[in-house]
């Protein structure tokens, strides 16, 4: 209580460090993986990029260290096959020795049909083929990669998981954003269900996690981001823009403050919670 202003302000200044903390992310060379990993990197920790062959980790880690001039590496895995996991936790082993920190980021992102008169994405025709896919990917993939690598943080008794929800793990989706002008309401493309679901179960996993082991020094928490601007067409853009009362999608860097807060010491006190970061869209 007595501690003189010097001693406080260097613990505020280390409050958001992550020096040489490994950190993994899923999805880590996709279009916010590698924003969560410029955020590690910038606050002095060691990415871990895990992603598809296609995605190229390896090609954006090293984009990384250039960047950044930090340590970093990027793993080909497939979240959704368990021995691939469990390759990469060996491999992150033998290179750093320790794991401090997993963001459960990638998912398979189902998009709308882009082509007229495919109506695949529309509940009655969703195949379970594509729901399989998805729930493998998004729920199967952070179950899988929560046990092996939050298994190895409980050991050794320190850690912090962060699963990646979305606006959608709380409201329902508004179908009339995707709506295309003159196309009968039956033959309209819509968010696939499993978007919601898959977000919505990331949320409980993330209180299940968190009362799992919370005894054990592993803080388990979930982000849920709105909509990046990402080059939609303008439309689809104006249309979610007057959902939010900030009036306007997230730029692809906004997510990084609250990453950093969820990853460091800084949430040291916080648990099984979801940070809502969309703008205001679902207190509207
Ligand atoms: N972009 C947004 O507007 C937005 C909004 C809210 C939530 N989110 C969530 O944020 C996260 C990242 O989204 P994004 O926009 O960067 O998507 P993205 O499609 O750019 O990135 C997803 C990454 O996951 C990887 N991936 C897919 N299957 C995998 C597997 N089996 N094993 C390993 N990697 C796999 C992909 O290769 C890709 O690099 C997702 O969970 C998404 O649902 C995104």
């Amino acid at each position: 209580m007595n501690a003189s202003p010097v001693v406080a302000d260097k613990k505020l200044e280390q409050l958001f460090g992550l020096t040489d903390r490994v950190a993994v992310i899923t999805g880590g060379a996709g279009l916010l993986g590698t924003k969560h990993a410029e955020a590690i990197a910038f606050a002095g920790g060691i990415p871990v990029l895990l992603d598809l062959p296609e995605a190229q980790p390896g090609k954006k880690a090293e984009m990384l260290c250039r960047n950044f001039r930090c340590k970093a590496i990027g793993i080909e895995v497939d979240i959704s096959d368990e021995n691939s996991v469990t390759r990469a936790r060996d491999q992150i082993f033998n290179q750093y020795s320790t794991l401090d920190i997993l963001i459960n980021n990638a998912a398979n992102n189902p998009k709308m049909e882009a082509t007229p008169g495919k109506q695949w994405s529309r509940l009655e025709n969703f195949s379970l083929e594509i729901w399989d896919a998805d729930l493998r990917v998004g729920l199967t993939g952070a179950f899988l990669c929560s046990r092996v690598f939050g298994s190895e943080m409980a050991k050794r008794g320190r850690g912090v998981i962060l699963n990646v929800a979305s606006d959608l793990a709380l409201i329902g989706p508004d179908q009339r954003l995707y709506r295309k002008p003159g196309v009968p309401d039956l033959e309209q493309p819509v968010k696939p269900v499993t978007y919601s679901v898959v977000k919505s179960g990331l949320v409980g996993l993330t209180r299940y996690l968190a009362t799992y082991w919370a005894h054990a020094g592993v803080r388990v928490n979930c982000i849920s981001p709105g909509g990046v601007y990402n080059g939609q067409p303008d439309e689809f853009v104006s249309k979610l823009q007057a959902l939010i009362p900030m009036g306007r999608m997230a730029h692809v860097d906004e997510y990084q403050g609250a990453l950093l807060f969820l990853c460091s010491d800084a949430s040291s006190y916080m648990t099984g919670s979801n940070l809502v970061v969309d703008g205001g869209r679902t207190c509207w």
